[in-house]
């Protein structure tokens, strides 16, 4: 059984994919991996909507300022924040903004909801990789937060079943790596992102 921490250090952004389809059996455990992800009192503010179609890749590749692996990925799973989750959730009774998102303005709703999605994405994305399956994740697009692509996105919204509460956050890209050893994992050092009690202080 491979660690989680090997798969965090094997997962990178592939944007090459093969002709290899995915089978819906391991689609089906990627979406999974999503629903099971943790949230907020458990609001799951999140649909995860899976794309095979090529129509649709080709419309949010458009979306997507053009991205080419958006319409060459053999999948696509759309990610929406449903700002409707927290009323149908029930949590209108607490009064305290610290406990209810719903209380913390416009943007703190927005920012929440994201929030919540954001772990489902990445859930999804190991899941990916633990299956073999190479991904990206896709935030260059027009939404109500970028305000690009307006045509686009109204179009998208309207074929995709979205109402106006729920935003179309995120696309992760799916497929079996093309060119293997395609990309390579740079981040900061550990001691410029990691300390121990107070900023400045090594671990
Ligand atoms: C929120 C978010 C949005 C991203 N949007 C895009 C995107 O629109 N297109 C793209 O090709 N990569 C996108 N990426 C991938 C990043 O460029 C990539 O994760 C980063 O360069 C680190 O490389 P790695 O994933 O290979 O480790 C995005 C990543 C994140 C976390």
């Amino acid at each position: 059984m491979t660690e989680i921490f090997d798969l965090i250090k094997s997962r990178k952004s592939v944007r090459k994919y093969s002709d290899k389809h995915i089978p819906d059996s391991d689609l089906k455990k990627i979406l999974e991996a999503g629903r099971l992800a943790p949230s907020w009192m458990n609001v799951q503010s999140w649909k995860f909507i899976l794309i095979k179609s090529q129509e649709n890749k080709d419309l949010l590749s458009t979306l997507s300022i053009g991205q080419a692996h958006v319409k060459n990925a053999d999948a696509l799973i759309v990610c929406i924040a449903d700002l409707n989750s927290w009323e149908e959730a029930k949590i209108t009774h607490i009064k305290n903004p610290a406990l209810n998102p719903a209380l913390q303005g416009e943007n703190g709703l927005l920012v929440r909801t994201m929030e919540q999605v954001i772990f489902a994405i990445s859930y999804m994305m190991l899941e990916a990789e633990s299956l073999g399956v190479k991904s990206c994740i896709i935030g260059a697009l027009g939404n109500e937060i970028t305000g690009v692509e307006k045509e686009t996105y109204k179009e998208v919204k309207n074929k995709l079943g979205l109402n106006e509460n729920q935003i179309l956050s995120t696309i992760i890209t799916l497929g079996y790596e093309a060119e293997p050893g395609e990309g390579s994992k740079i981040r900061k050092d550990f001691d410029s992102v990691v300390f121990q009690e107070k900023i400045g202080n090594k671990f």
